[in-house]
């Protein structure tokens, strides 16, 4: 695993690490959380599900791992899972919490063919481009002007990775467009189905279940 040095990447960098853009707040700050994002309804959501997917024995990839909790959750169920995150201190969490895990840019770090099931739940928050990449939090929740800005990537590259019968659960939100979701992954000759779905005030949280066509 390379931790790499929070210090000289966002929301790590000492005296001025809660304020930023001449007074803004970060974001962890601003709402009062860790500098991690900790398990919510998303992160059970796809937990849940991921786990009438995994067979023991199974090798399963989560990414942006976060806290770890969603490859403890595959691990427990009997996978061999694994983690990656691009922000050190998930990383670091993610390994405390008993994770395996790699610090990289999606699935870049990764071979071909070599896992059973990947998992994501990833930052989609619709954002304006301005606001972002201030901290560690922000990369956590701000999913670009169409909160989509990591899901293409993940689509772009997931089939690679994947063994043959292999499958991928993505974590999708109303307000990131499921269908044009599914839209972009068709292209890239991912088939795609709802295998589950919750309401929330705000937005709908639905788990898409992606195979190479
Ligand atoms: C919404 S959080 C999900 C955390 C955890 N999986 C969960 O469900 O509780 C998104 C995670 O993606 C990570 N992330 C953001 N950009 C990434 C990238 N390019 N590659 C890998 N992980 C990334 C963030 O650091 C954050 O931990």
């Amino acid at each position: 695993m390379d931790e790499g040095d929070p210090g000289d990447e966002p929301g790590a960098d000492g005296d001025d690490a809660d304020v930023r853009d001449g007074g803004r707040p970060a974001l962890a700050d601003a709402r009062g959380v860790e500098s991690v994002y900790q398990p919510a309804e998303d992160s059970a959501l796809l937990a849940r599900t991921a786990r009438e997917y995994v067979e023991p024995g199974d090798r399963a990839l989560d990414v942006g791992t976060g806290s770890g909790y969603v490859a403890s959750v595959l691990g427990d169920a009997g996978a061999v899972a694994v983690g990656v995150d691009l922000s050190p201190l998930a990383c670091r969490q993610a390994a405390a919490n008993g994770v395996s895990v790699v610090r990289g840019d999606l699935l870049s770090p990764f071979r071909d063919d070599v896992f059973d099931l990947v998992v994501f739940n990833p930052p989609y928050l619709p954002t304006p481009q301005k606001k972002e990449w201030d901290d560690w939090m922000e990369h956590a929740l701000s999913g670009g002007e169409d909160g989509r800005r990591l899901v293409d990537p993940f689509l772009d590259d997931v089939e690679r990775v994947l063994a043959p019968g292999g499958e991928a659960l993505l974590l999708v939100s109303s307000l990131t467009d499921p269908e044009a979701v599914r839209s972009y992954a068709r292209e890239r000759n991912l088939e795609s189905e709802r295998v589950a779905r919750e309401k929330h005030p705000y937005e709908k949280l639905v788990v898409l279940r992606f195979v190479p066509m």
